[in-house]
C-alpha cells in the first residue's frame, strides 16, 4: 500500500510559529538558563529549529521513550529506552515533543522528570490533538493544536517513514 501525503500546516506557517513561540519562550525565562529536553526521536526536527531561536542560553539532553509501534494505533506502554546524561536538580527544564496525542507518553514523562527536582519544569509540543486525550497533561507552549488525524514531518512518522518532510503533513492510504 502507498501513502499520499497531504499538506496541512506548510514550512513558512510551521516556521514563522516556531519564531512566534521561541520568541515567547525567551522572554517567559529571561535572566535564567534554560535545559531542554529533546524526547527522541519525533520531538529532533522541532527542538533544532526552536533551540535556535531561542536567545536564552541554552543546554540540551536527549531522552527515547517508546509508546508506539509501527502502526498508527497507540500500544498504551511507556518505556524508557534512553535515559538523560544529566541530572536534573535546580535546573529549569523544558521538554520538547512533537505531539501530545492520548497524553500517556508525556503524564508518564512529567512524572519521572519531576521526582528529579527540577526549579521548574514545563512542556513545550510542536503539535497538539486534544480530542484524542485520554490522560491530563498541562501543555505550557503549544505551536498548533490539530484536529484528530495522523500527521506525519517535521520529525513524526509512519513506520518510521516521512520524518525529513519540512512541513505537516495528513497521510492518506490509496
Ligand atoms: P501519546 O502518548 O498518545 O500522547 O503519543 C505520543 C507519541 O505518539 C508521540 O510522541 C508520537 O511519537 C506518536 N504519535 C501520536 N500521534 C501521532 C501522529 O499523528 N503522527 C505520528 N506520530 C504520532
Ligand atoms: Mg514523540
Amino acid at each position: 500500500m502507498s501513502e499520499k501525503i497531504r499538506v496541512l500546516l506548510g514550512e513558512e506557517e510551521v516556521d514563522q510559529r516556531i519564531r512566534k513561540i521561541a520568541a515567547r519562550i525567551s522572554r517567559d525565562y529571561a535572566g535564567k538558563e534554560i535545559h531542554l529536553i529533546c524526547v527522541l526521536k519525533g520531538g529532533v526536527f522541532f527542538t533544532c529549529e526552536l533551540a535556535k531561536r531561542i536567545t536564552v542560553p541554552v543546554s540540551l539532553d536527549f531522552m527515547s521513550v517508546s509508546s508506539y509501534g509501527d502502526d498508527t494505533k497507540s500500544s498504551g506502554v511507556v518505556k524508557i529506552v534512553k535515559d538523560l546524561d544529566q541530572p536534573l536538580e535546580g535546573k529549569d527544564v523544558l521538554i520538547v515533543e512533537d505531539i501530545v496525542d492520548s497524553g500517556r507518553t508525556l503524564s508518564y514523562l512529567m512524572k519521572v522528570l519531576e521526582s528529579r527536582n527540577p526549579s521548574s519544569l514545563r512542556l513545550c509540543t510542536l503539535l497538539d490533538k486534544p480530542q484524542r486525550r485520554v490522560k491530563n497533561v498541562k501543555v505550557d507552549y503549544c505551536c498548533f493544536e490539530i484536529p484528530d488525524e495522523f500527521v506525519v514531518g517535521y520529525g513524526l512518522d509512519y513506520a518510521q517513514k516521512y520524518r525529513n518532510l519540512p512541513f505537516i503533513g495528513v497521510v492518506e492510504s490509496r
